[in-house]
Formats: C-alpha cells, sequence, structure tokens
C-alpha cells in the first residue's frame, strides 16, 4: 500500500438493531482517525436508516466514508419481523450473500485493506482469506455468552447438555472454565435450552463461534474492568482480543474531545424515535421512573405484557414503557388493542412509546430503575447510566447477561423464567424503594468504572488505539 493512503476498512453486521448499533459506532471511531471506511448494511436497514436517521449528512463530514447496500438474500418485500435475519443462515442464502460480498470487494475503485466483520457471519472469513485481506471478528453480544457458546460441545460431551426437563434448570455447569461459581442451566444462551443435542441454531452458533480463533483477532463490546475474568479465558483460544467497549461511550468521549460537548450524536435507529417521553420525564422527580423496554427483536406474549403492566401500576413507580409495533402477540390484532385498553386506563402513572431514545432516557436524571430484557447493548447502555436493571431475559445471551448483571456485578435483580405481576410489582419495589440506595450506589460505582476505561489512558481507550495501530500495520 502506499505509504500516505489511509487504510482502507470494510465493516460488514449482522443486519439487526443490536449488531448494528455499536458496528456503526466503531466505524465512526475509525473515521475519526481518518481512516476511509466502507460500511454495508442490507438493502432493507439501508433504506430505513435513509429514512429515520440523518446517516447521509452525519457521515459526509467524513471523506472517504462510504455507506453501501448489500443483499440480505431475501426479496425486498419480505416482512423481516421478529428474528428474520436467521433466514441468512440457510445454505442457498448465505452463498449469494457471500458472492454479492466478493464482487463487491473485487470491484472496488479503493482497495479494501481490513475487514471488521460481524463475529456470526463466518463465510466471510473465507472471502477475506481468498482474497487476502487481513480480518477481524466483532462480537457484539456479550463476551461471557461468547465463551459460554464456545463450550457447548464440551457441556455435550461432559452429559451436562441436554438439559433433562424444568427440574434440571437450577443444576450447577462445570464446564466453562470461568463461571463454575453462578452459571446454572437455567442461565445457559436459551438455545441450550433445545432438548436435541443437534438442535439445528446450537449447531450452526458453535459453528461461528469455534471459527473465531481463525480470524486475525476478535474486538468486543466490553472493559477489561468489566469482564476481566473472561476476557482471559477468552485469550486462551483466541489470543488477540481488543476490548474496547463500551462502544457508546468511547466515541461520545473521543467525539467531546474532537469537538466539544456540543457536536451531534448520530442516532442509527431503525426505527423513529419518539422524543416526546423526553418531555414527559422532564415533568417527574428524580430517580422516580421505571424504564421498561425489550430491544428490538423480541415479541411478547399479550398475556406476559398484561403482567409486566400490572406489575408496574401495582408498584405504584412512574414507568415509561416502550411497546415497539408489532412486537405483542395476539389473536387478530388483540395484542395491539390491549396496549391501547391498558394505557388508557393508566395516564396519570405511565407513558407508552412505539420507540425511545434509550441512551438520553437511561441518561436522565428521572429514570431510576431499567426493567430490560437484558440485551447486551441495553445492558451496556445502563451500566454507563449508572441505572440498576431488573432483568426480565427473553432470548439469545440475555439468559446469561442478566445472571452477571445480578450475581456477579450485583447492579440489578434477575426475574428470569417468571411473568407475573406480584414478582414485578416485588422487584420493581425492591429496586426503586426497599434497596433504592443499595442498588443506586452500586450502579453508580460500577458507572465510574466503566467510564474511566474509556476515558484517556483507560484499557478500552488504550486497547482501541493498538486497534487503530495495528490496522495501520497491517495495511501498509
Ligand atoms: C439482540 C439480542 O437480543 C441481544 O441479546 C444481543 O446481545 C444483541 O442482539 P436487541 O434485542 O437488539 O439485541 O437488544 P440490545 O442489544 O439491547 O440492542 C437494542 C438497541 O436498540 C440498544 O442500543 C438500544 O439503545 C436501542 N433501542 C431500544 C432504542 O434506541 N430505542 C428503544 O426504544 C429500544
Amino acid at each position: 500500500m502506499d505509504k500516505d493512503r489511509c487504510p482502507h476498512v470494510l465493516f460488514f453486521p449482522v443486519p439487526s438493531q443490536g449488531h448494528v448499533n455499536p458496528m456503526i459506532k466503531l466505524a465512526e471511531l475509525l473515521a475519526l482517525t481518518g481512516f476511509r471506511i466502507t460500511f454495508l448494511n442490507s438493502h432493507h436497514n439501508h433504506e430505513r436508516l435513509l429514512k429515520f436517521t440523518n446517516m447521509t449528512a452525519h457521515f459526509a463530514r467524513y471523506p472517504g466514508f462510504e455507506l453501501r447496500a448489500i443483499t440480505d438474500g431475501l426479496p425486498l418485500d419480505h416482512p423481516r419481523s421478529g428474528a428474520w435475519f436467521l433466514k441468512m443462515y440457510e445454505e442457498a442464502t448465505e452463498m449469494k450473500i457471500k458472492q454479492s460480498l466478493r464482487d463487491m470487494l473485487v470491484n472496488m475503485s479503493t482497495p479494501v485493506d481490513y475487514m471488521i466483520v460481524d463475529g456470526f457471519l463466518g463465510f466471510a472469513l473465507d472471502v477475506a482469506r481468498e482474497l487476502g485481506i487481513p480480518i477481524v471478528y466483532f462480537r457484539t453480544s456479550s463476551p461471557c455468552s461468547f465463551w459460554a457458546y464456545y463450550f457447548i460441545p464440551d457441556m455435550i460431551q461432559a452429559g451436562e447438555l441436554p438439559i433433562k426437563g424444568s427440574e434440571d434448570m437450577d443444576r450447577f455447569i462445570t464446564t466453562v472454565p470461568g463461571m463454575e461459581t453462578y452459571l446454572r442451566c437455567r442461565d445457559l444462551p436459551s438455545l441450550c435450552r433445545a432438548t436435541d443435542k443437534e438442535d439445528a441454531y446450537m449447531k450452526l452458533i458453535v459453528k461461528h463461534t469455534r471459527k473465531s480463533p481463525q480470524a486475525d483477532a476478535l474486538i468486543l463490546n466490553t472493559a477489561e474492568e468489566l469482564d476481566g475474568a473472561i476476557l482471559s479465558q477468552i485469550r486462551t483460544k483466541c489470543p488477540n482480543v481488543y476490548a474496547i467497549g463500551p462502544i457508546n461511550a468511547q466515541l461520545n468521549n473521543r467525539l467531546n474531545a474532537k469537538h466539544g460537548e456540543s457536536h451531534d450524536h448520530f442516532s442509527n435507529t431503525l426505527w423513529e424515535e419518539d422524543r416526546s417521553c423526553i418531555s414527559w420525564l422532564d415533568k417527574q422527580r428524580n430517580r422516580s421512573v421505571v424504564y421498561v423496554s425489550f430491544g428490538s427483536i423480541m415479541s411478547m406474549k399479550r398475556e406476559e405484557l398484561i403482567e409486566i403492566w400490572y406489575g408496574l401500576v401495582n408498584s405504584k413507580s412512574k414507568f415509561l414503557f416502550v411497546v415497539r409495533p408489532n412486537s405483542v402477540i395476539g389473536k387478530d390484532g388483540e395484542g395491539e388493542d390491549v396496549v391501547k385498553e391498558l394505557f388508557d386506563k393508566t395516564k396519570d402513572q405511565g407513558y407508552i412509546v412505539d420507540w425511545a431514545p434509550q441512551e438520553a432516557v437511561l441518561n436522565h436524571a428521572a429514570v431510576g430503575g431499567f426493567l430490560t430484557h437484558s440485551g447486551w447493548n441495553s445492558t451496556l447502555e445502563s451500566i454507563i447510566a449508572g441505572v440498576p436493571m431488573i432483568c426480565w431475559p427473553y432470548f439469545s445471551d440475555q439468559q446469561l447477561n442478566s445472571r452477571v448483571v445480578s450475581e456477579v456485578w450485583e447492579i440489578g435483580l434477575d426475574m428470569k423464567d417468571v411473568c407475573n405481576r406480584k414478582m414485578v410489582e416485588e422487584m420493581v419495589n425492591d429496586v426503586m424503594v426497599d434497596r433504592k440506595e443499595k442498588f443506586a450506589k452500586s450502579a453508580a460505582e460500577m458507572a465510574k468504572l466503566i467510564n474511566e476505561s474509556v476515558n484517556v489512558g483507560g484499557s478500552s481507550y488504550s486497547n482501541l488505539d493498538r486497534l487503530i495501530e495495528d490496522i495501520r500495520g497491517m495495511s501498509s
């Protein structure tokens, strides 16, 4: 490479909100250092980002930042609701995306020097190796889940999986190094609940996870101070790990340092944000509101929504509830009706939106607790904001994240596998009233520690600098 040319890095996330968020923030961090970036979104997400955000104008400030769309293998009119992106892993679809990626790379006017690709897109590794491009995997979900996924074959071999029914859920797992003291069957990523050890989804995740050491390095959205014990374990399999998170906080810090506090943020949201909830929060007392949101993928049953709603109402705490359109499962549109009906009854206590500016909400002084599905981005955003959590994990890594929040970091409570109004009421009262000061203190201490990691000289800050230097080194 010409030594005066800046490195050209290609990013390719799995096309769901929780994966695109940290990837595009890392892309912006590298663009800040002058790197040329090509960011691939699926056509569907590209269109949504154009519709709901100022994406084009925002990234135009970085010379050489190109936003491109690539097929996700599905027809454009596919509804893409729920965990639709799993369709990408069907063999024919995967081949189609792999071919598009290869064609794009071969035909780029400025060759790509380095690829940062979602750790679940294993086919990209084959393309990178064929074209001789260094490649790093970015696993956007939690490090603890990566480590548990890695040991699924060992758990099966030791007879610890499959789980033998509901009465087996509290059994401790011994084959995941570093987690022996807290990992129960109940806390394993949800796919481990499959009764068949040949389960197709489980095999797929294991395949991608076990492929990780073949990449040149692994990027994780965490800090050494948060996940140090698990990171040392992961380094026994993937020696070069860059722990550079929380990426949202790292980006904010570096933008503040460059442009001052008034810089504009890019909110890479796939839904339209309803900012009226901020005006509503402005009218509430400090730390009096429970923020309730279950992320970008999961759909909940009508009965579950009703239990959570009444638990909140009975707790007497004020609440801000996000109910994504089409995310409540009920017969013949009943799911959506129940939302309107309940809201009408509880207008004085609660506020409801389709989609919130989550980071702004969590950082609002009125918010004192977060009832969350424990998605990894939501967990990190809550930690940085110093907001204690009440975890109601639904699927994927969430079962394990919630265990770590409650048992290892002690900054929240874990409600997994129970959903009744009494339990919701009790846990909300515990966090918002009975042990409010205790939880607020531990969450504030954790927030301080993790915010320091993304400050100059902090571990995540230094790890990002090392990544930047390594990319320069590999690209020259
Ligand atoms: C999914 C999995 O569920 C999660 O466990 C895994 O770690 C990543 O993929 P998702 O459901 O998208 O995640 O949850 P999460 O990782 O928490 O990401 C949701 C993102 O959407 C967050 O960055 C959050 O700030 C944002 N969000 C959510 C909003 O901006 N507004 C909302 O109203 C709700």
